[in-house]
């Protein structure tokens, strides 16, 4: 049984992919430090797989820490690396921080991995990458475009580097393989678990918009806040590429076992989306469908750093990794408000 390191697994997507992991017949450790999450996630996926990770407490940003994590499983063979700060706002504000911790983060789990003879990794890359592009939907060939945050700047460096140490790699001829590695652009994530056990578990006031539509279709928030409906969009909202959790976490386990075949060496990346746009009108419309519940929302001025647009192709990761997203719209917000309501029950 292959033993897989996911680093940030019990956050929102690292915890969805480690369910989809034990699923396949994976060993899962999970390796996190919940800054931005919940320990009591690793017993729902205990009553969703029947296996509990074998979970590490540990700040992989911290050099010494994680060079024990990996000492202590030296027999990991792959690793998917999560663990990230992720907010657009608050990077903004803390661009130093998002700076150190990502990207000391990824250095720390790259020098472990060495440590150990790991030589596989699935990295969590982002379609902010992309910037606005000027031609849609995006391909992964496209060039970088400046990002509008540190957010997304840190993983446009993390990119570079893994590229970087694959072409070091390959240019070395000593007997070790060369790392190998897939990057994953992801698009907008959102929706949870059929079992509404597992979901996204912001901290404070909603950054993204689906828990803001679900904590306001709760009563928590009094209304939403549509930022802008003056973009050159059908309905003058900005559009994303909205894609159910539990497809991006099916991709990581297909990216897996791609990684694990004879024929990928070096470096690769996937855009992982549906490969069609939503406004947010559309995703409030069948929010109100699928719950039934009204929402109450006003249209304000535009949000600073939005994008206006961005979805992406996406027939590489189909033809690759013969992987495509399998849910809709309606399965994305209906099973938002299901975890939502999970929620509310256990509190
Ligand atoms: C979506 C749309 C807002 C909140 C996300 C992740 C980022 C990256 C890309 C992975 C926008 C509008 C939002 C609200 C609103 N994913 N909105 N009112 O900014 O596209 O970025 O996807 O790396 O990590 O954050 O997502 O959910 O914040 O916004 O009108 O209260 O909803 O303007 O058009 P975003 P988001």
């Amino acid at each position: 049984m292959k033993k897989i390191l996911v680093t940030g697994g019990t956050g929102y997507i690292g915890s969805h992919t480690a369910v989809a992991l034990l699923e396949k017949g994976y060993q899962v450790i999970v390796a996190d430090n919940l800054y931005n999450s919940d320990e009591r996630v690793l017993d729902a996926i205990a009553q969703i797989t029947g296996v509990r990770p074998l979970f590490e407490n540990v700040d992989v940003a911290d050099e010494a820490a994680c060079m024990q994590l990996f000492r202590r499983h030296a027999d990991i063979e792959a690793v998917i690396h999560f663990a990230a700060y992720k907010s657009v706002n608050e990077s903004v504000v803390k661009p130093l921080d998002y700076y150190r911790n990502n990207l000391d983060s990824l250095m720390r789990v790259l020098r472990g991995m060495e440590a150990v003879g790991c030589h596989k990794m699935v990295f969590s890359s982002s379609c902010t990458v992309y910037g606005q592009p000027e031609t849609l939907p995006v391909t992964e060939d496209m060039p970088y475009q400046d990002a509008s945050c540190p957010y997304g700047n840190t993983k446009r460096i993390a990119e570079e580097i893994l590229k970087d140490i694959v072409r070091a790699d390959g240019m070395k001829n000593d007997a070790h393989p060369s790392l190998k590695v897939l990057l994953l652009r992801y698009f907008n994530p959102i929706g949870a678990h059929a079992s509404a056990l597992i979901g996204e578990l912001p901290n404070g006031v909603p950054n993204n918009l689906m828990p803001f539509i679900t904590q306001t279709a709760a009563g928590i928030r009094p209304r939403l806040s549509v930022f802008g409906s003056d973009y050159d969009t059908p309905d003058g909202t900005p559009q994303r590429d909205y894609i159910h959790v539990c497809d991006l976490a099916d991709a990581h386990v297909c990216a897996m076992e791609y990684l694990f075949s004879d024929g990928f060496s070096g470096w690769d990346a996937f855009n992982i989306g549906c490969g069609r746009p939503y406004g947010v009108l559309d995703v409030i419309r069948s929010f109100e469908k699928m719950s039934g519940v009204k929402l109450p929302y006003e249209i304000v001025g535009r949000r600073p750093g939005d994008i206006e647009k961005i979805w992406g192709n996406v027939e590489k990761a189909k033809r690759v990794l013969g992987w495509q997203a399998k849910r809709d719209l309606d399965e994305m917000t209906l099973s938002a408000w299901q975890w939502q309501r999970h929620l509310q029950e256990k509190a």
